[in-house]
């Protein structure tokens, strides 16, 4: 081999790693800017565990059936507009109650029992109004005629008021309370008691039926207006709810579970920490679920599976306690979704991505929601009543946090296999 040779050889060598590096320098960053991050919101990365960027990963490719409509549910969305449409001849009577609780759902609601329901909750002449001093947060208890008992969780914010800061600051929204109700009707989460948006005047309505006690904790704004402040853990003077222009205050009714029924409570596995910015043990540890797989039952854990997707969907992160009744988890308590159309919290849905388990009834069910008929059926439902519920913003947030749900149980098929992801 002579010298020559060898020098050309080298030379040629020395080329061709030199066009590597500049290869790799030039082409790679282009390679990565075709990838489609658009999707993808202003998440921390550097805080998160490395699961949310799997997860994103999994979301811009998500197969395209995801993204538009499911035929197969057209028959589902007939039969629950039917179910909200009020009945032909609109009787102010309530429908029969006696055996709430005893079904496959909470209350009745099949032909059009819905929309009678919510009719009756809406219109229902009151009778008595008092404070209800248990929880957090200012609401009453309105007594009806007939003997029905609603919650009222008073209008705090307009419809487009952004929620800045921590996923469970701020008031309650009352909205929240009644988007909920719709939204897990739509998944078949029947578990949860009705609620309708109601217009209460304060002089007419609440002033000659209020208790003594809810007298006490009303002053007069300045306009003469009456304003309550209420009777609640964090229920404060100078925090009022007025009555507006017309002299009335608007509300989320949210129909009131009367004994005979006993609900356990129990604490979720995966609460917040509401007192200092520690990070809980399942904010740690993405093995946290085997923990929890240790003093759970499955078909518990695919209830909570269940709720931190309708938390999700809504943006719920304040589900530190859970009440059951007869085994199943009740959805009470809905007020702090809506709070930010703009954020995705992802750690809502920890006890999927952590469990990797879903019932396949559920699954099912979501996959049929595809293309915005979730959003659609909601809109269709709650038109029957006459009240705008939410923003668009908050419409078009709920597909976009759907599609990061079906992104999550890909990334746990990915990770583990469909076998052991879907329970029966
Ligand atoms: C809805 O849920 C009930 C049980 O709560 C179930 O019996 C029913 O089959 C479900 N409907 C659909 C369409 O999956
Ligand atoms: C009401 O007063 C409390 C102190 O008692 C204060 O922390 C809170 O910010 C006040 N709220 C408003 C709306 O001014």
């Amino acid at each position: 081999m002579s010298m020559n040779y060898v020098f050309g050889f080298s030379l040629f060598l020395l080329l061709l790693v030199a066009l590597n590096i500049y290869f790799f320098y030039t082409l790679i960053p282009m390679g990565k800017k075709s990838v489609d991050f658009k999707n993808v919101p202003s998440i921390k990365l550097d805080q998160s565990p490395s699961v949310f960027k799997d997860i994103y990963d999994y979301l811009n490719y998500l197969p395209s059936q995801y993204k538009s409509r499911n035929s197969k549910f057209f028959t589902l969305q007939k039969t629950l507009l039917t179910s909200f449409s009020p009945s032909d001849n609109i009787q102010d009577d309530w429908p029969d109650l006696s055996q709430v609780g005893t079904g496959s759902s909470l209350y009745p609601h099949k032909n059009s029992v819905a929309g009678q329901m919510l009719h009756a909750m809406k219109t229902a002449p009151i009778v008595l109004v008092d404070n209800a001093p248990k929880g957090t947060q200012l609401k009453l208890l309105l007594l009806l005629e007939g003997k029905q008992k609603l919650y009222f969780k008073p209008k705090r914010y307009e419809r487009d008021h952004i929620i800045h800061g921590s996923i469970v600051a701020g008031f309650d929204r009352h909205n929240s309370e009644v988007f909920a109700y719709y939204l897990a009707m739509t998944l078949n989460f029947t578990w949860i008691p009705p609620s309708v948006i109601r217009k209460i005047h304060v002089d007419r309505e609440i002033v000659p039926v209020a208790t003594i006690g809810l007298k006490r904790t009303m002053i007069r704004n300045g306009n003469g207006g009456r304003c309550i402040y209420g009777k609640c853990f964090y229920c404060k003077i100078n925090e009022t709810v007025c009555p507006d222009n017309k002299g009335e205050i608007e509300g989320a009714a949210i129909l009131y579970l009367d004994k005979p029924f006993q609900f356990q409570v129990f604490k979720s596995p995966w609460h917040r920490n509401y007192r200092d910015s520690k990070l809980m043990e399942w904010q740690r540890d993405n093995d946290f679920c085997k923990k929890v797989m240790g003093t759970l039952s499955t078909k518990r854990i695919l209830d909570l599976v269940d709720i931190s997707i309708f938390d999700f969907l809504i943006q719920n992160g304040d589900r530190h306690r859970y009440e059951m009744y007869k085994d199943r988890i009740l959805l009470l308590d809905n007020g702090k979704g809506l709070g930010n159309p703009a954020v995705d919290e992802l750690d809502i849905l920890a006890p999927l991505y952590q469990c990797c388990i879903i019932r396949l009834t559920t699954w099912k069910y979501l996959e049929l929601l595809s293309g915005s008929s979730l959003t659609e059926t909601i809109k269709l439902m709650s038109a029957f009543q006459g009240a705008k519920l939410v923003t668009e913003d908050h419409f078009k947030a709920v597909e976009r946090r759907l599609l990061k749900v079906y992104a999550t149980v890909q990334y746990c098929i990915g990770r583990h296999g469909s076998a052991k992801v879907f329970k029966a």
